[in-house]
């Protein structure tokens, strides 16, 4: 039996990316929630992924609209990553962002932001799996990303430079 303070502690010793995922449906509604779970998973074709949590209420409405935008996080966006980290009717008020060619939300200094049309969802354990056809995407230049490990969040240093 694993001891679930045992799994969490353990696998966050696992660093990752922190990236919003964002949508918007019909009625002008804006939808999102912060993942660390996010990966690429093929070239031809191209697709990506990440896994929200059943009990995610963000996801349903983004699985509604049938498209993600993968916003990755820079380092300097602790704030927005902590607004769409928590539960509210509306974690768009006040915040100015652009759009993806498909029109979902693309935040602002963002330093990625990958436009995806929901190919596949999987259930897995307490988990979904979602598969993104990526149709357009694009960076920065500039900006560092966030990096969430052991519970608190970090910058990149760079070894190779
Ligand atoms: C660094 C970080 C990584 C997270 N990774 C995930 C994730 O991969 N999947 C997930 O469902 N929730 C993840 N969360 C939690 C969700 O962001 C949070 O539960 C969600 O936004 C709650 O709002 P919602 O009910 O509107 O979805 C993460 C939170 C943080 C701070």
């Amino acid at each position: 039996m694993i001891e679930p303070n045992q799994f969490r502690t353990v696998l966050g010793s696992f660093p990752t990316g922190v990236c919003v995922i964002t949508a918007s449906d019909d009625a002008g509604g804006r939808h999102g929630l912060v993942v660390g779970s996010f990966s690429s998973i093929s070239l031809d074709p191209p697709l990506v992924g990440f896994f929200p949590d059943k009990r995610s209420s963000s996801w349903p409405a983004i699985e509604r609209t049938g498209r993600f935008c993968v916003n990755v996080l820079g380092s300097d966006q602790l704030e927005l990553c902590k607004r769409f980290a928590a539960k509210s009717d509306d974690k768009f008020a006040e915040l100015a962002h652009g759009h993806t060619p498909s029109g979902q939300p693309r935040l602002d200094e963002a330093i990625a932001w990958i436009d995806c049309a929901i190919e596949r969802v999987v259930e897995i354990g307490d988990h979904w799996l979602v598969v993104g056809h990526v149709e357009a995407l694009d960076k920065r230049e500039a900006g560092t990303p966030l990096v969430f490990y052991r519970g608190a969040y970090h910058d990149l240093a760079c070894l190779t430079d």
